[in-house]
C-alpha cells in the first residue's frame, strides 16, 4: 500500500456527510479500501462489511488474529434488520436507552456481512456510534462498516488521529481526523443471546445503566454457555500493552514510593501512572504522568490510552500505576489497566 491520506474534518462542520472529506473516505470504502475514523469511544478502522476482502484487510493491517471477530457499525435501524434475524425485546430495549452510543449488542447473524467479520460466528456484534464523522461516513458510503479499534493489534486503542497513523500509516488508505476521542475506552459488548444479558467487555456504558434498563445483567462470560467456545474471542489476546513491564499497585502511595526507590537503586528508569489529586506524592520518579482526577473517573477513561501510549515515548523500564474504584467506567479503567499490566498486581 502506498500513502496513507489524512483527512482532517471538523465534526461540528454542518452537512459533514456532504464534506469532501468524508466523501473521499467514503469512496475508498466503496472500491474496497479501508480508512480509520474517530467515534466517541475510539479511532475505528473500517471497511465493507459485506465485502470477504475489505474484512481480510483489516486484519491485516491490525496483525490481527482472525478469530477475534468484528464489531459492525451502523446508521439506522434498517442496517440492524439486514444484519440480525431478530431483535428481541431486551436489545430492543437497550437500543431504545443507548444508541447512537458506545453500546455493543451480540445479536443472532443473518448471515448477510462477511464471514471473517463474525470469525465463523452464528452471532454478529452491531453498533450504532453517535460521532458525527462516524455517522456522516456510514451515511456517505451507505454499508454496514466493519471495524474494530485502528490500533496495531496488542497496542492501546487510539484516541488521536495520531496514535492511528503512529501504528498504521502506510498500511491503510487513509485516516480521517476529527480531533481527541471523548470516552476514551471502548463500548461496552453486551451478548444479548443469553439470558440475562451478559456484558463480554465492560465498556462506556455502566453495568449500573445497563441495570437500570433491563434489570438482570450478569458480567460473567465464563458461567454463561461454558460448553461453548469463548464468548469474546478478543479477551484472550495480549492487549493494550505499553513496552516496559507494567505493575498496578491498589496498596497506593507509600508503596509506589519504595517500589520507586528500589528499582531506581538497581538502575532502572521508573514510570508512575498517577492521577491529579495524587500527582505530588512521588518526589524522585523519573517519569510522571497523570491519568485525570479520580474525583471524576470519566477523566481517567479519557485520558488512559494516550497515557499508556505517552509511556513509550518517556523510554521507562518499569512502570507503577495506580488502582481505581470499579464502580461504574472505573470498571471499564480497571479492565484495560489489568490486561495492559499483563495482570501483574503488587501487594
Ligand atoms: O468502541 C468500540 O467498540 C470500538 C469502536 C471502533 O467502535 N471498537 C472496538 O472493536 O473496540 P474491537 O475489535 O477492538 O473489539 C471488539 C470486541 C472484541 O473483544 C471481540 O472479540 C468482540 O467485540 N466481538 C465481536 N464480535 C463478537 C461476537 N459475535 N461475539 C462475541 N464477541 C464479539
Ligand atoms: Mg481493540
Amino acid at each position: 500500500m502506498a500513502e496513507t491520506q489524512v483527512w482532517r474534518v471538523d465534526p461540528n462542520a454542518p452537512d459533514l456527510e456532504h464534506t469532501p472529506q468524508i466523501q473521499a473516505a467514503a469512496e475508498k470504502l466503496a472500491q474496497g479500501e479501508i480508512v480509520a475514523f474517530p467515534t466517541e469511544t475510539v479511532y475505528g478502522l473500517g471497511g465493507s462489511a459485506k465485502v470477504q476482502d475489505s474484512v481480510r484487510k483489516i486484519y491485516e493491517a491490525k496483525g490481527r488474529p482472525s478469530d477475534n471477530p468484528l464489531i459492525v457499525h451502523v446508521a439506522n435501524l434498517e442496517q440492524v434488520r439486514e444484519i440480525c434475524t431478530e431483535i428481541h425485546p431486551v436489545a430492543q430495549k437497550l437500543i431504545h436507552a443507548f444508541w447512537p452510543g458506545p453500546l455493543t449488542l451480540v445479536l443472532p447473524s443473518r448471515g448477510t456481512v462477511s464471514n471473517a467479520v463474525t470469525a465463523g460466528l452464528s452471532t454478529v456484534a452491531v453498533r450504532m456510534p453517535s460521532h458525527p464523522v462516524a455517522r456522516a461516513l456510514i451515511s456517505a458510503s451507505n454499508l454496514p462498516i466493519a471495524a474494530p479499534s485502528a490500533n496495531r493489534s496488542g497496542r492501546p486503542s487510539p484516541t488521536r488521529a495520531e496514535h492511528v497513523f503512529n501504528d498504521l500509516d502506510g498500511r491503510i488508505a487513509g485516516i480521517l481526523d476529527g480531533g481527541e476521542t471523548g470516552v476514551g475506552v471502548e463500548s461496552t459488548v453486551v451478548d444479548c443471546t443469553t439470558t440475562p444479558i451478559t456484558i463480554l467487555r465492560p465498556g462506556g456504558i455502566t453495568k449500573e445503566q445497563l441495570i437500570e434498563v433491563v434489570g438482570l445483567v450478569s458480567d460473567d462470560p465464563g458461567l454463561v454457555r461454558s460448553d461453548q467456545a469463548p464468548k469474546a474471542p478478543g479477551m484472550k489476546y495480549k492487549h493494550y500493552a505499553p513496552s516496559a513491564t507494567m505493575y498496578l499497585v491498589p496498596a497506593g502511595e507509600s508503596r509506589i514510593r519504595e517500589l520507586i526507590s528500589s528499582e531506581r537503586a538497581k538502575g532502572r528508569r521508573v514510570g508512575v501512572l498517577t492521577t491529579e489529586e495524587k500527582q505530588d506524592s512521588y518526589p524522585g520518579v523519573d517519569v510522571l504522568l497523570v491519568c485525570g482526577r479520580r474525583s471524576e473517573p470519566a477523566t481517567v477513561a479519557h485520558h488512559l490510552f494516550d497515557v499508556l501510549r505517552h509511556f513509550d515515548q518517556k523510554e521507562v523500564d518499569v512502570i507503577f500505576s495506580e488502582t481505581f474504584d470499579q464502580k461504574g467506567i472505573g470498571k471499564a479503567v480497571m479492565n484495560r489497566l489489568s490486561k495492559a499490566a499483563g495482570g501483574r498486581i503488587l501487594d
